[in-house]
Formats: structure tokens, C-alpha cells, sequence
């Protein structure tokens, strides 16, 4: 029954996605834009995601996050190599900064990532004991972090990842020691390490596999459903000119049919995403804007209560995980310059 109710708004909301596509594909102007003066005026939060050497050591950057970005990511500062280096020992001094920073500069921080398959510090792999004792070198982990920034960091991305493309949990170490099971506890020991933090399920693919996109949405329904204090679903959507924008829009939908907040966390749109020797023409910066465009606007067209906001995986070009293909994914040049992308972000927030 459930299923049949999810299918059938789904199916109203495409329609209507659809007709959308159709009316402004058949339009020759230019979209309006929104008329503000940077992103931090606009109705739901926009961020970036944040290396810290470069927060500290260049001023294009610490100035655009601060005139533009009303939400930041630490893009490896809070993951949980980085911040365990032994049991009950830490190391915060990066996660602290950036906290600092947004603080200094009234920005919310959401906090990346505390459990995921990657990056398992050694003392937790050569770790020995019961499922009990790996609960609780999980709680521990878990509580010591998000208790220091009860407050101070809004959200968490509580688990990331947690599946694989056929729709099974993906293995981990959490999966192999506790089982199925240390899903619902990573958000019952966030929940009670701060009661006040927004908890997400963050994963990717949402946009073009209907398997993952099925089992992300499915998996947290259930989860709420259960009452495990998970409030929302970050869609990473790393994704790229090629994809259409209508699997863009309708990833965004089909989440917020949950009525979960969404939180299209990581977003970049590839302009090189076969990576081949190439340079950044007017036409491509165009095909992206209208990539924006779609992700900004789909944000626009849920329930404002489930906007947690867009966090794009970077400032600006030269700082994104993609340059190194080369790769221009990003609102930004090289110079901190607003580029097309840009407009399309304001165009999709129009209202
Ligand atoms: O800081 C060290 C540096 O000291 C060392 O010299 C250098 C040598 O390789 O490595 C540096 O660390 C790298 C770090 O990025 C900082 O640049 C790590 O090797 C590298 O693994 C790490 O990559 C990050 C990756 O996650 C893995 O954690 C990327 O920056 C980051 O953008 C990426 O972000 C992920 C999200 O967390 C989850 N979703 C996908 C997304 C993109 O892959």
C-alpha cells in the first residue's frame, strides 16, 4: 500500500516535472533571475565543501565562502581518519578551525562523514572484541565527536555510502562486527550526543540508477518509520553535462516523497567527465548552467520544510576533487569569477 501511495505521487509530481520541461524547452528567453547579491541572501542554504589548507592559506577563497556560502562541508576534516588516531584520541585541530570559522562568520556547518566504509582508521581494523565492544568503540567515536560540537555543527551525514549498486548493504567493518543493525545505532548515538542535530543517510547515484535511488529512499522511509532518529537524505549528486536534467529534478523529488529534508550534498556538474584533453568553451559553461539550473530549481519545488539546502563539493574550479582531469565543475573560476553556472543557480532560485 505504501509503495502504491509513493508511486502515485511520484507519478503526479513527474507529470508535472515533465510539462514544466516541456513548456520552458519550448521558450526562447532567458529564464529571470534571482535578485540578490549573493547566495547567502537566497531562501535556502547554499554551501561548499572546505579544505582547511586552503580556507587558511588563500584569501579568494576565505573571502568567496564568506561572501557567498551560507553552509559548509569539511570536505576531509571531519572524516574519521582524520579525526581518530587511537582509541579515545583524537585529533581536531582541522575540524576545529573550520567550526571556528563558521562561527567567526555566522555559517552553518554540516558535519562529513562519521561512519563510512572508507578511510577505517588501522587501531579500529586491528580492533578485537565482541559485537558489544565494537558497539561500543562505535558510540564512543560517535558521541565523543558530535558531543564537542553539540551546537556548533547543525547536522551530520551519519552513515555515507552503505550501499552497493544492487541495492545490498555494502561491506564494512561496522556491517561484518554488528551487523545490519549498526545503521540505526550510528543515529541513535548521534541522536543522543545532540538531540538537536539534523541526522542524514548521504549516498549517491540517486540520479541515475533506479535501484540506488529505490533503496536510499526506501532505507531511510524505513528507518523513520521505525523511529530511528534519522531526519534527512543527502543525494551527492557528483554528476555532469551528459545527464539529462530531468533525472536531476527527479532525483530531488523522488526523496522528498519520503518527507525527509533533502540535502543535495556534494553537487558538481563534470564538464570533462570522459576526461579527455579539452578546453572549457561557451558552450559547455552553457550546458552546465542549465545543469544548475535544474538542481536549484527542483530544490525550489519541494516543501520548503524539507530544503536543507545544496552543498556543491567546492568553491571554486581549481578546488575541486575534479581538477586534476582537467575539470571546471564548479560556480567559480580560477580568479573567484562568477561563471555561467553561476546565473543558473540564481535563475533556479527565482521564485
Ligand atoms: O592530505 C594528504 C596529503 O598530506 C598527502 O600528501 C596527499 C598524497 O596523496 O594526500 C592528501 O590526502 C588526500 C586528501 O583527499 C586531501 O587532498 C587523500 O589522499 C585523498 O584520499 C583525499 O581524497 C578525498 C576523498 O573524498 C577520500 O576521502 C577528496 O579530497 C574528497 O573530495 C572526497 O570526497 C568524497 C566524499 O567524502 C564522499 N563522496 C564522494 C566524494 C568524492 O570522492
Amino acid at each position: 500500500m505504501k509503495n502504491i501511495l509513493l508511486y502515485i505521487a511520484l507519478t503526479i509530481i513527474l507529470t508535472s516535472c515533465d510539462k514544466e520541461k516541456f513548456n520552458s524547452d519550448n521558450s526562447t528567453q532567458e529564464p529571470p533571475k534571482a535578485n540578490i547579491e549573493n547566495l547567502r541572501q537566497a531562501s535556502y542554504p547554499i554551501g561548499a565543501a572546505i579544505n582547511i589548507n586552503t580556507l587558511k592559506n588563500n584569501v579568494g577563497y576565505r573571502n568567496t565562502i564568506i561572501k557567498e556560502m551560507s553552509s559548509i562541508t569539511a570536505e576531509n576534516a571531519m572524516k574519521m581518519n582524520t579525526i581518530s588516531i587511537g582509541r579515545k584520541q583524537y585529533n581536531f585541530d582541522d575540524a576545529d578551525y573550520l567550526v571556528n570559522f563558521a562561527q567567526e562568520n555566522n555559517i552553518r556547518v554540516h558535519g562529513h562523514t562519521l561512519i563510512w566504509y572508507k578511510h577505517t582508521p588501522t587501531w579500529v581494523s586491528n580492533f578485537s572484541g565482541t559485537t558489544e565492544d565494537w558497539k561500543t568503540i562505535m558510540k564512543e567515536y560517535i558521541q565523543d565527536v558530535v558531543g564537542r560540537y553539540k551546537g556548533k555543527v547543525a547536522s551530520w551525514d551519519v552513515v555515507n555510502e552503505i550501499i552497493n549498486d544492487n541495492g545490498t548493504l555494502r561491506d564494512c567493518i561496522w556491517l561484518q562486527k554488528i551487523g545490519p543493525e549498526y545503521i540505526e545505532l550510528a543515529f541513535q548515538y548521534a541522536h543522543e550526543a545532540d538531540p538537536e542535530a539534523i541526522l542524514f543517510y548521504n549516498d549517491y547515484g540517486h540520479e541515475y540508477s533506479h535501484t540506488r535511488r529505490y533503496t536510499v529512499n526506501h532505507i531511510s522511509d524505513s528507518l523513520a518509520r521505525k523511529g530511528v532518529p534519522i531526519h534527512g537524505i543527502g543525494l551527492q549528486m557528483h554528476t555532469n553535462i551528459n545527464r539529462s536534467v530531468n533525472d536531476l529534478r527527479y532525483a530531488i523529488i523522488a526523496a522528498a516523497v519520503t518527507k525527509l529534508k533533502v540535502h543535495v550534498s556534494e553537487f558538481d556538474v563534470a564538464v570533462n567527465p570522459d576526461k579527455k584533453s579539452i578546453t572549457f568553451t561557451e558552450e559547455l559553461a552553457l550546458k552546465q548552467k542549465e545543469s544548475y539550473r535544474a538542481v536549484f530549481k527542483a530544490m525550489m519545488d519541494i516543501p520548503e520544510n524539507q530544503r536543507f539546502g545544496v552543498t556543491m563539493w567546492g568553491v571554486h574550479d581549481p578546488s575541486s576533487w575534479l581538477s586534476v582531469n582537467p575539470d571546471w565543475a564548479l560556480p567559480f573560476n580560477d580568479k573567484f569569477e562568477r561563471k555561467p553556472a553561476y546565473d543558473g543557480i540564481l535563475q533556479g532560485i527565482y521564485k
